[in-house]
């Protein structure tokens, strides 16, 4: 579908307004029969007047409808109506499509590229590599790399990104090739099964960058990561900029810095209203990573509103606010492309279970409320596309 097409639809739907329904829906109440959307261009459409897209992680949940899926038509009616690009949750992840060594199971991420192409979204890929034991398949921990350990990683990583590559090079242009690769806590990179059998990590993810440009030529290929302009932030930012330093003095083929943007408001700064942030140092980091000639992908944007109080409109506002702090400085950098937000629907954000609210409330952190209607923080972000247009 053409943006037109797309746009079209969606004022058609935005005269369908649900019910506005206050805060989260309870268990058991009516769901509205269609998201509430605002009059006037999708958020898309206003990034594409600042040459970028936007869009939105979905999943694909066949067990469970009411859930941020391609198989919920609320979930997809919105997306449908608000985004130009989707990338996948979790169905290109090792865990999903290695169920076994010699086993590939394309079923999920199949469902979500076909029901893309169908609707005409572009496509993101993530991701090739999560360089973190925690997200490998537990065979893959559990490995034996037998008499010859570096030829047998080398033929699983090659095997696996050309295979992944080869499915899907036609609908993704560009890729998370490598996701999180730093130790958090040691500041190096993360030892996992493959890298002990290769040696060191960096030969893994060189390794994984070349195989990709082999693969995938002519698409943009990224290196992932959580690293963010909160001040507690900052030595993850040193580590991915060492990291991002390393690729270039050894040639590895990495074009882009995907900025994952979980951002976080873990207390109220004073002096701003809002959650503290480091702008200046955060400006110094993605300074110092476009001087290395990468570009900047937003990959995973939604906000933690943990520390805020309970009061929806007072948290709403806040967010909203940090938000468009978030977006105004990030906008002003050329380089950056593709916004992506990691679910448009706070009850199907993954924050609801990793970073849940002592008061035992919903997390805010999605564009959209649960009950389909737009938050502050989508007029947030239309407002600093709007204005970087
Ligand atoms: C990281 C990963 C994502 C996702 C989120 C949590 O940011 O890159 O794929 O798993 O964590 O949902």
């Amino acid at each position: 579908m053409t943006t037109e097409l797309r746009a079209s639809r969606r004022t058609l739907l935005g005269g369908i307004a649900a019910t506005p329904l206050a805060g989260c829906i309870p268990a058991g109440s009516a769901i509205p029969a269609s998201p509430a959307l605002t009059q006037g261009p999708s958020l898309d459409a206003l990034a594409q007047g600042t040459g970028r897209r936007f869009g939105s992680a979905i999943s694909w949940n066949t067990r469970n409808r009411d859930s941020g899926s391609v198989q919920n038509p609320l979930y997809t009616e919105l997306v449908l109506a608000e985004c130009g690009i989707v990338v996948p949750e979790n169905e290109m992840k090792w865990q999903r499509l290695r169920p076994a060594p010699d086993v590939y199971d394309f079923k999920a991420m199949d469902g979500i590229v076909r029901w893309a192409r169908q609707h005409g979204l572009a496509m993101r890929g993530h991701t090739l590599l999560w360089h973190r034991p925690k997200w490998f398949p537990k065979w893959l921990n559990d490995y034996d790399f037998g008499a010859n350990p570096v030829r047998e990683a080398e033929r699983l990583v090659t095997e696996h990104i050309r295979t992944v590559a080869a499915r899907y090079r036609d609908e993704i242009s560009s890729w998370d090739v490598v996701n999180e690769a730093i130790d958090h806590d040691s500041h190096g990179t993360l030892e996992t099964s493959l890298s002990r059998a290769m040696g060191s990590p960096e030969a893994v993810l060189d390794l994984a960058f070349h195989t990709a440009r082999e693969a995938l030529p002519g698409k943009q290929l990224v290196y992932n990561d959580y690293m963010s302009w909160e001040p507690q932030h900052k030595a993850h930012c040193n580590d991915v900029l060492r990291l991002l330093e390393g690729f270039r003095k050894r040639g590895t083929p990495v074009d882009a810095l995907g900025i994952q943007s979980h951002i976080e408001m873990f207390a109220i700064d004073p002096a701003t209203g809002v959650g503290p942030y480091a702008e200046r140092e955060w400006q110094r980091f993605l300074d110092e990573a476009v001087a290395m000639g990468y570009k900047l992908v937003i990959t995973e944007f939604d906000v933690k509103d943990k520390a805020l109080p309970g009061d929806i409109g007072v948290r709403d506002t806040k967010v909203a606010d940090f938000t468009r702090r978030y977006f105004d400085l990030m906008l002003d950098y050329d380089e950056l492309g593709d916004i992506l937000a990691w679910g448009m629907v706070d009850k199907y954000n993954w924050l609801q279970g990793f970073a849940p609210r002592d008061d035992g409330l919903e997390v805010r952190g999605c564009p959209y409320g649960s009950d389909f209607e737009p938050k502050p923080m989508r007029n947030a972000l239309a407002a600093s596309f709007t204005a970087a247009a």
